[in-house]
């Protein structure tokens, strides 16, 4: 589909797709996709407007419209859209319990298909959401499944809000996981499941490092990385 190499990194929230995602794109020197930012500011940017999150054609009229950048930094990727830096406002749980309801919307993936496939450009590509094996790259070389307990997903998503602040009971944590997690494995149009070709790597007892390293050794393994 693509002539860059692509390497997708599915799986639900809380797994660590985005911190080995970032950090395999700057071991090889790669371009990065957080796909999941994409439904977020689709969210953001639906509420900015007024529009409701239900009227899927003029939800999916917003995604169209995305005038949104993604920019690196030495901390990550910022994400800015229409000139503003969006990258905590979209952060939040209410932006990803709405980008998790827009991301369910047909016309809303359909909009955003192109423009995901358009950023696989040379040296490659590190695709990090949950249909990039399955839906957006199904030719990409390597595709992980990285996955983890629900349990130790909360308890890392508690840290990570703790982090920034924001105070948040781990009980409720773990409620709205099940339940996003219910939504995006239910729903009919490109729900979460690996591809059948995906190598899937449990993180649950794994540090970040070990979870580098088990996706360096698959890329070299796949000739992808020397
Ligand atoms: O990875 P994330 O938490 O930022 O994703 C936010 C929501 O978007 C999540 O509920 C799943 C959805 N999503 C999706 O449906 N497809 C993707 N490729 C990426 C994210």
């Amino acid at each position: 589909m693509s002539a860059a190499p692509v390497i997708c990194v599915d799986g639900p929230s809380g797994a660590g797709k985005g911190t080995v995602s970032l950090r395999l794109a700057a071991a090889l020197g790669w371009h990065l996709l957080d796909s999941g930012a994409l439904y977020r500011v689709v969210g953001f940017a639906c509420r900015q407007a007024g529009v409701s999150l239900d009227d899927s054609d003029a939800v999916a009229g917003v995604a169209r419209a995305l005038d949104v950048d993604f920019r690196p930094t030495d901390a990550g990727v910022t994400v800015w859209l229409s000139g503003d830096d969006v990258t905590s406002a979209i952060r939040s749980e209410e932006g990803g319990a709405d980008a998790s309801l827009v991301a369910a919307l047909e016309p809303v993936r359909a909009a955003l298909l192109l423009r995901q496939q358009e950023l696989a450009r040379l040296p490659g590509l590190i695709a990090d959401g949950r249909d990039m094996g399955t839906v957006v790259f199904p030719d990409a070389p390597l595709k992980i499944f990285l996955t983890a307990s629900a349990e130790a997903r909360a308890e890392r998503r508690f840290h990570q809000l703790q982090g920034l602040g924001e105070s948040v009971s781990l009980a409720r944590l773990l409620t709205d996981i099940e339940q996003r997690d219910a939504r995006d494995q239910s729903r009919s149009i490109s729900p979460l499941v690996p591809a059948e070709d995906a190598i899937v790597i449990d993180s649950t007892a794994l540090t970040a490092d070990e979870v580098l390293q088990a996706a360096c050794e698959l890329a070299k393994s796949r000739k992808l990385m020397s």
